[in-house]
């Protein structure tokens, strides 16, 4: 697919979303200067109240987007409550934005396995010592969890993942793409997943 071609042409050639997902990030990886990986993801808690926060992009399935976190936080709760989310990247060295939502279920042990065994050591011993999104006296606290879980797991290649701790994957029903072109007059292309396949349209700015 030729990357240059604006949304109206994928909307004519392209039946794969996923497809023009890999092209764009592909571009975002050239341009941006930090974490082009980066989203927001939007959860919403058993009162219907939403939440927003920045995650990173870690893996992409052939059923969805995968990001890692604690499952025992503010988002875990809320995904336990409601497995559903929005996720929405915005590149501003392209002027892109791509928004999915859909449903979410944790990966297999063996995939959150496999991507916590590959961060450095210093980031799964965090992963043991954060109470992620619960208060914490002082910042003294932490670090004495750190160095407790530092003795308690001295060796670096053996460091279990915490069974708090995996990722989840957000399984789209739409995914977004829009198109920054002058005058607000953007380029919007939806594509919606209905009985296992993929219909598209495109939307007024
Ligand atoms: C660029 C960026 C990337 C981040 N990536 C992650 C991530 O992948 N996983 C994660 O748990 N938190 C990540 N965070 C921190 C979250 O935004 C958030 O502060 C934390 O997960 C607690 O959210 P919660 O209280 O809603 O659970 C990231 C923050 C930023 C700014």
């Amino acid at each position: 697919m030729n990357q240059k071609l604006g949304l109206h042409e994928c909307f004519l050639n392209e039946d794969d979303p996923y497809i023009l997902f890999d092209a764009w990030m592909k571009e975002a990886e050239k341009s941006e200067p930090n974490d082009p990986n980066a989203f927001s993801v939007a959860t919403s808690d058993s009162s219907g109240q939403p939440d927003v926060r920045m995650v990173l992009l870690k893996g992409i399935s052939k059923t969805g987007f995968i990001f890692y976190t604690n499952l025992e936080g503010k988002k875990g709760k809320d995904l336990k409550a409601n497995p559903k989310a929005s996720m929405c990247f915005h590149w501003k060295s392209l002027l892109r934005q791509i928004r999915v939502k859909g449903s979410v279920k944790l990966v297999d042990d063996t995939v959150a396995d496999k991507y916590y065994n590959s961060r450095s050591y210093g980031s799964r011993i965090g992963a043991w010592a954060s109470k992620q999104s619960s208060t914490m006296t002082s910042r003294d606290e932490f670090e004495k969890r750190i160095k407790q879980f530092e003795t308690k797991y001295p060796d670096q290649n053996n460091v279990p993942r915490p069974p708090y701790w995996s990722g989840w994957e957000i399984s789209p029903v739409e995914i977004e793409f829009w198109l920054d072109v002058k005058d607000r007059l953007h380029q919007r292309l939806r594509y919606k997943f209905n009985s296992g396949s993929w219909s598209k349209e495109i939307l007024y700015p």
